[in-house]
C-alpha cells in the first residue's frame, strides 16, 4: 500500500499514532461554551443546562460552532461529565452562577437509591449528536468523545456541589473505603458501556477528564484515579478493539511520568502547572502530549500569549504534541485572541 493511503487525513489521529506534526493539531478543552455569542444565542434556547444537552439538534449545533469558526482540528461532542451520575438515577441540575447541585451522598441509603448500573437509553441523545455530527464534520476533522474519571464524578456525586478541594469525597473515601471502591466499580462500569457506545456511535477517540486527580494523596491517587482509569481503557479496548484514549489527570503532578504507560492512555492532557521542558524530557517518550497554554494567557492575549505559546511549542518539538489549554477555556476569553493563537501555530513551519 502506498504510505498516503495508510495516514488519516485527520492529524489528530496520526499525531495520536506517534507522528510530530508541524503545526500540531490544535483543540481548546470547553471549546463550545459561553465565549462564543452564538453559544450564548443557542443555549437560551433551552429551558435548563442538561436539556441542552439532551437535545440532540442543540448538542450537535455547539459541537459545531467552534469548529465553523475556527477550523480546529478535532470537535468534541457537546454534553457534561455529569451527565453520568443523571443517568444513574442521581438528578443533577446546573443552576446559574452556582454551577452544578446533586442531592449529596451521606451514607449507604443514599447509594442504595442509585441504579446498580448506568441507563445508556437515558444518555442516547448524546449518541444521536455524536451520530449527527459526524455526518457532516469535515473529513479532516477528529470527532473526540468524553467522560468524567470516576475520582472526579464521584467527587461531585458525594458532595453534591463544586468544592475547592473535594474534602467531602476524600473524608467519606477514607471513612466508607467499601462503599466508596463500590460507587468507583459502578462508575468504571457505566463509564465503558458510556464510551463503548460514544465508539460505536462515531467518537474516534475519547478523553477521560480526571480534573480533580490532583487532590489526593500518592497512595489514593493509585487507587481511585490510576486504577479505575486503567480498568476503563482495559474495558474499553476489550469490548471496541484499539481504541485512541487521551488521559487527563489534572494536578497529577509527578505521577504523570508513567500514568499513561501504566493506565494503557495513548496521550495525555497537561495541566496549566506543568513544565513542558520537565514533561517533554520526563513522560515517557511513547506517550503523546496534549496541552498546556494558561487559559489565562489567552484571555490576557498579546506579547504573554505569544511567549507562552512559542514556549510550548519549543519543548515539545520533535515529540507528538497535540495543542491545548492546561484547563478549560475562560467565559471572558475575547475571540480575536483564540484566533491570534491559531494564526501563530498556523504561521509555524
Ligand atoms: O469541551 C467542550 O466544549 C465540550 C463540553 C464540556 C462541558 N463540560 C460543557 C459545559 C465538557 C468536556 C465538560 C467537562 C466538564 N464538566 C468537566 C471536566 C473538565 C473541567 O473543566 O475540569 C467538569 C469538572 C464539568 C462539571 C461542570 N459542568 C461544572 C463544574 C460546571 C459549572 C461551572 C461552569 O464552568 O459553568 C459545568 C457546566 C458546563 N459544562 C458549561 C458548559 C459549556 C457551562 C454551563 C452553561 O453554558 O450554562
Amino acid at each position: 500500500m502506498v504510505e498516503s493511503q495508510c495516514q488519516s487525513s485527520k492529524k489528530l489521529l496520526r499525531v495520536l499514532d506517534g507522528e510530530p506534526m508541524v503545526p500540531p493539531p490544535v483543540w481548546l478543552m470547553r471549546q463550545a461554551g459561553r465565549y462564543l455569542p452564538e453559544y450564548r444565542a443557542l443555549r437560551a434556547k433551552a429551558a435548563s443546562f442538561l436539556e441542552f444537552c439532551y437535545s440532540p439538534k442543540l448538542a450537535v449545533e455547539a459541537t459545531l460552532q467552534p469548529i465553523r469558526r475556527f477550523g480546529f482540528d478535532a470537535a468534541i461532542v457537546f454534553s457534561d461529565i455529569l451527565v453520568v451520575p443523571d443517568a444513574f438515577g442521581q438528578k443533577v441540575s446546573f443552576d446559574q452562577g452556582y454551577g452544578p447541585r446533586l442531592a449529596p451522598i451521606a451514607e449507604s441509603a443514599d447509594l442504595d437509591r442509585l441504579r446498580e448500573t448506568i441507563d445508556l437509553d437515558h444518555l442516547s441523545p448524546v449518541f444521536e449528536a455524536i451520530s449527527r455530527v459526524k455526518e457532516v464534520l469535515p473529513g479532516d476533522v477528529a470527532l473526540i468523545g468524553f467522560c468524567g474519571a470516576p475520582w472526579t464524578v464521584a467527587s461531585y456525586m458525594i458532595a453534591g456541589h463544586g468544592t475547592p478541594d473535594q474534602a467531602p469525597a476524600r473524608l467519606f473515601a477514607y471513612r466508607n473505603r467499601d462503599l466508596f471502591q463500590h460507587l468507583i466499580d459502578r462508575l468504571i462500569a457505566g463509564s465503558i458501556d458510556y464510551l463503548g457506545q460514544q465508539i460505536k456511535a462515531g467518537a474516534d477517540v475519547v478523553q477521560i477528564f480526571d480534573s480533580w486527580a490532583g487532590v489526593l494523596p500518592p497512595d489514593e491517587f493509585e487507587r481511585w484515579c490510576l486504577q479505575p482509569v486503567k480498568a476503563i481503557i482495559e474495558g474499553l479496548r476489550s469490548r471496541c478493539g484499539k481504541v485512541k484514549v487521551i488521559g487527563f489527570p489534572r494536578g497529577a503532578g509527578s505521577h504523570l511520568t508513567d500514568f499513561a504507560g501504566r493506565t494503557g492512555a495513548d496521550a495525555l492532557g497537561l495541566d496549566t502547572a506543568v513544565e513542558p521542558t520537565w514533561a517533554a524530557n520526563r513522560i515517557e517518550s511513547g506517550t503523546v502530549l496534549q496541552g498546556n497554554l494558561d487559559p489565562l494567557a489567552l484571555v490576557a492575549g498579546g506579547q504573554s500569549l505569544r511567549e507562552a505559546t512559542i514556549r510550548i511549542r519549543k519543548a515539545f518539538a520533535g515529540r507528538p504534541h497535540i495543542f491545548n489549554l492546561g484547563h478549560g477555556i475562560l467565559p471572558e476569553t475575547p475571540i480575536r485572541h483564540v484566533e491570534a493563537l491559531l494564526a501563530q501555530l498556523r504561521g509555524e513551519t
